[in-house]
């Protein structure tokens, strides 16, 4: 692959994080994360992070604007690729995000989606709220996650397989298990 361009989507717990971590590691390129980034904000307490705190701790997406705020910097300064984790969303994210992830030249990124059952779903962020502290692990807000991905999923990921970008990998099964997956259509 010339230029890594990848951007890891799938329902909340999916192992989005997990797996863009480990293919950025691979490729030697940066793993940007949009919720790791609005964390961040939040906890630096910078304008942006007031801005959206209360719709990150209540599952709510945050505005495209804002998302594009976190993106943009990031993004233009990897130039030798990048492994875009979380976003677009919606398929209005998907357009509005487009000049910043879609290369002027026609190089499209590749669209990995991960496919894992409600039921694992929950019980992956379960198992994450005993041993960490996140304000959205709760289980009134990881349904709210699960379903506005549902909502938003089918139109968004029929955009990126309509453009021959979109490969779907199953995210069941251990970790480990997932990654080969990952690289296997990504090498
Ligand atoms: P974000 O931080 O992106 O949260 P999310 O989409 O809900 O996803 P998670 O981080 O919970 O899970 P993941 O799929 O990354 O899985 P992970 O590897 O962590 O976004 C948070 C919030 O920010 C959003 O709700 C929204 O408010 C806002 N936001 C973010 N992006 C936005 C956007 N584009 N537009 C608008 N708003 C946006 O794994 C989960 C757990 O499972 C971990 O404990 C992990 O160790 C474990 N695990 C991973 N893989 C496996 C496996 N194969 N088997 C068992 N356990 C596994």
């Amino acid at each position: 692959m010339a230029t890594p361009r990848i951007v890891i989507l799938g329902p909340p717990g999916s192992g989005k994080g997990t797996q863009a971590r480990r293919l950025a590691e691979r490729l030697g390129v940066p793993h940007i994360s949009v919720g790791a980034r609005l964390r961040a904000e939040m906890a630096a307490g910078s304008e942006l992070g007031v801005r959206v705190a209360d719709r990150v701790e209540a599952g709510e997406l945050v505005d495209d604007d804002d998302v594009a705020s976190v993106l943009r910097e990031p993004l233009r300064a990897a130039s030798a690729g990048w492994i875009l984790d979380g976003a677009p969303r919606t398929v209005e994210q998907a357009r509005a995000l487009a000049p910043l992830i879609e290369e002027p030249d026609g190089a499209l990124p590749q669209v990995i989606a991960l496919e894992v059952p409600d039921d694992e779903v929950r019980s992956r962020l379960a198992a994450r709220a005993e041993r960490e502290d996140r304000p959205d692990d709760t289980p009134d807000v990881i349904e709210h996650r699960i379903a506005t991905w549902s909502e938003d999923a089918a139109p968004l990921l029929a955009r990126y397989a309509d453009r021959g970008m979109l490969v779907t990998v199953p995210g069941t099964g251990d970790a480990d298990q997932v990654t080969a997956r990952v690289a296997a259509v990504t090498s």
